[in-house]
C-alpha cells in the first residue's frame, strides 16, 4: 500500500501535527535562521500544507510548493506572507512533472513515509528513497540550495523492549501504522550520519530534542525530533 492513503481523510492540521509539534518547534528555529525574503521552497510530503504555515507563521515572504500525494493537500492554509502552490502527487510523480527550482527543500517527517511507498525491505526502500531525492535534487534545486530535514527516530542504543514500547504508545496516540511488530525493524527511521552519508557531506546544522507526544516528560520518550541542514553546491552534479 502507498504509505500516503493512511493520511488521506485525516484532519491532519489538528490531530497528527499537534502530536508533533516538537519537531515542527525544531524546524520553525531552522528555518527563522535559513530562510530569506524572496526565497523558493519546496516542500516534500508537507501534508495540509506544514511547511507553508511556519514559514507564514515567521512572516517571511516567499514561494511554497507543496508536493503532497494525499487528500490532506485539499486542506488549504489561510496565509499572508507565503504565496502557496500545492501540487497533489507524490515525489516519484513529481520526477517526471515540470516543477519549479527552488533554493531549499524542506521535507518534515515524510522522509520514512516516502520510503515505506517503495515496499520493499528498509535498507532497499532507503536506497530507493534516494536514488529519487538525487534526482529530484538535480532536476530542482538551484546552485548553492539548501535541504531541511525534519525526521524522527530513536535514542541511541534503545533497546527492542523500549522501541516495542514506543511503537505501541505512539500507535495508542496517533492511530497510526507503521509496518505491522513483525515487519519492523530500526533501521526503517532514517540517522543523520544516512543522510550524510547519502550526500557526502557534514550538516551545516544539526539538532536534536526528545519528541514527547502526549504529556510525557522529557526522559520518559525515547523518540527523537532531528533537524539537519545540508548546502549543496552544485545540484546539477550531485551524484549518488
Ligand atoms: C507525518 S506526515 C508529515 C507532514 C508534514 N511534512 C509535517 O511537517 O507535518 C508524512 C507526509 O508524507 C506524505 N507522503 C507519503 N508518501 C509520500 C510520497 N511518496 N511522496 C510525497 N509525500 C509522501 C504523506 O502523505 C504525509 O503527508
Amino acid at each position: 500500500m502507498d504509505s500516503f492513503k493512511k493520511f488521506d481523510g485525516m484532519d491532519y492540521a489538528n490531530t497528527f501535527a499537534r502530536r508533533i509539534s516538537v519537531m515542527h518547534e525544531l524546524v520553525r528555529d531552522v528555518l527563522s535562521r535559513q530562510i530569506r525574503k524572496g526565497d523558493e521552497v519546496i516542500d516534500i510530503g508537507g501534508g495540509p500544507g506544514m511547511g507553508a504555515r511556519i514559514i507564514d507563521e515567521l512572516g517571511i515572504e516567499t514561494t511554497v510548493i507543496n508536493i503532497e500525494p494525499s487528500t490532506t493537500i485539499n486542506d488549504v492554509p489561510q496565509l499572508s506572507f507565503v504565496k502557496y502552490i500545492p501540487i497533489k502527487m507524490s515525489l516519484k510523480e513529481a520526477l517526471n512533472a515540470r516543477i519549479p527550482s527552488a533554493n531549499c527543500f524542506l521535507m518534515v517527517s515524510s522522509e520514512h513515509e516516502i520510503a515505506l511507498c517503495n515496499g520493499r525491505t528498509p535498507v532497499e526502500n532507503k536506497k530507493e528513497f534516494f536514488q529519487d531525492m538525487f534526482e529530484f535534487i538535480r532536476k530542482n534545486l538551484k546552485k548553492n540550495g539548501c535541504l531541511v530535514i525534519g525526521f524522527p527516530n530513536y535514542r541511541k542504543g534503545a533497546s527492542e523492549i523500549e522501541i516495542s514500547r514506543q511503537r505501541k504508545f505512539t500507535e495508542s496516540l496517533m492511530g497510526h501504522s507503521h509496518p505491522p511488530e513483525e515487519f519492523f525493524t530500526v533501521e526503517e527511521f532514517f540517522t543523520v550520519e544516512e543522510f550524510s552519508a547519502a550526500f557526502g557531506i557534514h550538516p551545516d546544522v544539526f539538532n536534536q530534542k526528545p519528541m514527547t507526544l502526549a504529556d510525557e516528560k522529557p526522559e520518559e520518550t525515547i523518540l527523537r525530533a532531528n533537524v539537519a541542514v545540508f548546502k549543496i553546491k552544485n545540484p546539477g552534479e550531485l551524484k549518488n
